[in-house]
């Protein structure tokens, strides 16, 4: 058996440029891994808590070091000598070294990028590849039978707080057909993204690209990106309906404020029920196939009357809403809020944790869908976390930008290991 020798983190920065932790652990038998953890800049105000140094001198308050004093000083010590291939051991030994219900004594990205690197050097170690390690895992716990490369949710544009563009809605995806190969889902949307920027380009409309890689630009309406889509898969040759889909993250917290939603679709501001009866018009005009984070992250009432209405036509996600929290999940189970569960382990802070939530949302047949976050690193642990626990859809972002390219390259990477083991059995 071999034991954690030595955990270490350091500070970096992420892909907004944003301080991060980067974490390293190194096992007794030489074995060694590095991993580094997510930021959200729309985050649900019930994540868990990411810890940052309030010292204005440095990053603007956005340091990360006390975080990584945390891992250095107090929990990396802990663990040393602990068999890493027990990942739930080390994950319970985090929770309660925190002993906070939001991990806000150490922080959760302190505890997650120790939970990462441990699962990460665990897959080594054993000599097997994360996704199968990860697999393994969500397995013991009945979560998965196999692996399964998951269908990803493309950004093609961001607005709201991830674009500097005038869209009040955050992402704006291509979905390819459920049944399509990975790779060939990915050459379709990629197709389609560069047509969207060029019909943007000329239409004078393109500003830059957002936070996850997709277009910014300004435009009349929120719907009108939609009528770029429909032109741009038109122009492409691929079917809408038959061979992508168009689906959205609204992240309705941005365009909320005092009990109204404020949108460039509408001339005035929209109550919960008017807002309903917008979407109820785009999703039949555009046949959206899922709609996240639809209300503020508090308005159980409207998500229910949302569910009521639409979860026959739409997949409801939840992403703000339940931010890959057990109690938060259970009631939009019970009260009926939403059929689908975005999961972001660092809005929870450990892989256990993560694994028991994609696990109560499984039980209550939900879709499940992994997600990076807005500040991204190049790691590339959330595809293969998607991979092991055989995850319906996945969202990294647009194919651009390399922190967003570099898990959809992981993930067609595992496909072509996959399809070599079945050919080589
Ligand atoms: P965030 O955005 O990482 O800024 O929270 C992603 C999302 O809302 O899904
Ligand atoms: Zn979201």
């Amino acid at each position: 058996m071999s034991t954690i020798k030595r955990i270490w983190a350091r500070e970096i920065l992420d892909s907004r440029g944003i301080p991060t932790v980067e974490s390293y652990c190194q096992l007794d038998d030489g074995r060694f891994a590095t991993s580094s953890v997510p930021a959200g800049t729309s985050t649900g105000s019930h994540e868990a808590l990411e810890l940052r140094d309030k010292d204005t001198k440095r990053y603007r308050g956005e340091g990360t070091l006390k975080a990584c004093e945390n891992i250095n000083n107090v929990l990396g010590p802990a663990l040393i000598g602990m068999d890493p291939i027990k990942q739930s051991n080390i994950d319970q030994k985090l929770i309660s070294i925190d002993g906070t219900e939001n991990k806000s004594k150490y922080g959760a990205n302190a505890i997650l990028a120790i939970s990462e690197v441990v699962c990460k050097v665990a897959s080594l170690s054993q000599g097997k590849s994360l996704y199968s390690w990860i697999n393994e895992l969500a397995v013991e716990k009945g979560i998965a039978i196999g692996v399964k490369i998951p269908t990803p949710l493309i950004n093609m544009i961001n607005g709201g707080s991830h674009g500097a563009g005038n869209l009040d809605f955050q992402e704006f995806w291509v979905i390819p057909a459920t049944n399509k190969k990975f790779s060939e889902g990915l050459q379709m949307s990629v197709e389609i993204y560069q047509t969207i920027g060029e019909n943007l380009s000329r239409r004078g409309a393109i500003h830059s690209v957002g936070h996850e890689g997709g277009y910014a630009p300004n435009l009349f309406t929120n719907a009108d990106a939609f009528e770029v889509f429909v032109e741009s898969v038109r122009q492409t040759n691929y079917s809408l309906g038959r061979d992508v889909f168009l689906g959205l993250d609204v992240a309705a917290n941005s365009f909320y404020k005092d009990g109204e939603y404020t949108i460039r679709d509408r001339s005035s501001t929209l109550s919960d029920d008017q807002l309903l009866d917008y979407y109820k018009e785009l999703i039949g005009t555009y046949k959206l196939a899922i709609l996240e984070d639809a209300f503020q992250e508090d308005a159980w009432g409207s998500w229910k009357k949302f569910y009521a209405a639409l979860s026959d036509t739409c997949l409801i996600a939840g992403d703000d809403l339940l931010v890959t929290n057990p109690k938060r999940l259970q009631k939009a189970i019970d009260e009926k809020a939403c059929n689908a569960a975005i999961i972001k382990p660092n809005q929870i802070g450990t892989v256990t944790e993560t694994l028991q939530v994609v696990k109560i949302a499984r039980e209550a047949n939900f879709k499940i869908i992994t997600s990076h976050r807005s500040g991204e690193t190049n790691d590339t642990f959330i595809a293969d976390f998607s991979v092991g626990i055989a995850s319906d859809y996945a969202k990294f972002g647009a194919p651009a930008r390399g922190e967003r390219v570099a898990k959809y390259n992981r993930l067609s990477a595992i496909e072509i290991e996959l399809e070599y083991f079945k050919k080589n059995k």
